[in-house]
């Protein structure tokens, strides 16, 4: 059974992912952890960044390895997590240059299908519901005020309340982002439009895992 979770930036699709997946036993793949490791391995050997082509950055994919560790798929560089890398600013601001590389893009669809292949998943990003898993059993679109959804992601990353300079500083980056990700950021037609700005995460995930065994039986055993 495949689950699929898309939204803009920040909208909180990876840790809603990653706790439906848990409530379910099933295994939790994040798209966008695949185009943030690409773009680090092509940051590490071109940090200037101007001369990068679709050749040069998929010359990197030999050193990201997808691979499963406890309920989710992890990404490795160079044989290791580099989750810190990942997340920091310097892969944020370059990964949405990747993204938009077609053959990337395929890159990355052949990872998150494969690991689909033997599992039940709960996969997240921005197009999973459209060009990856058009099939799939659930489609949810996550979207949340720019605001709130600013604030969240800087409570995530500074382990504290941020304030009302910080939010409107963090909210104009990811209004760049979602600019950036337009194209490939689509709602699928059959997809429920889940807007958590009011909402807690607890209730987003009770909320999706209702939707997924309404959809499947597969939902309602755990393995
Ligand atoms: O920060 P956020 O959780 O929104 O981003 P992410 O899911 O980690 O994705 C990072 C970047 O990868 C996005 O800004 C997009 O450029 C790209 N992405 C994409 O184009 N398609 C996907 N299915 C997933 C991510």
């Amino acid at each position: 059974m495949v689950i699929a979770i898309d939204g803009p930036a920040a909208s909180g699709k990876s840790s809603t992912a990653q706790w439906v997946a848990r409530r379910l036993g099933f295994f939790h793949v994040d798209s966008g952890s695949l185009y943030r490791a690409l773009t680090a391995a092509q940051l590490a050997a071109d940090p200037a960044a101007e001369n990068w082509t679709e050749d040069s950055v998929l010359a990197r994919a030999e050193k990201v390895a997808f691979v499963p560790a406890e309920r989710t798929f992890v990404p490795l560089l160079e044989g290791a997590a580099a989750d810190d890398i990942l997340r920091g600013t310097q892969v944020t601001q370059h990964v949405s240059k990747v993204a938009v590389m077609p053959r990337a893009r395929s890159w990355v669809n052949e990872q998150v299908r494969a690991a689909a292949t033997t599992r039940n998943v709960v996969v997240d990003g921005r197009d999973m519901g459209t060009a990856v898993f058009p099939n799939a059993e659930l489609k949810i679109f996550l979207i949340a005020d720019p605001w709130e959804r600013a604030r969240r992601r800087l409570i995530q990353r500074l382990g504290r309340q941020p304030n009302d300079t910080e939010i409107a500083g963090e909210t104009e980056l990811i209004v760049k982002r979602d600019a950036k990700d337009a194209t490939q950021t689509v709602q699928a037609s059959d997809a429920v439009l889940i807007d958590t700005t009011f909402l807690t995460q607890e209730d987003q995930v009770e909320r999706i895992v209702a939707l997924a065994k309404a959809a499947s039986p597969k939902a309602s055993r755990r393995p």
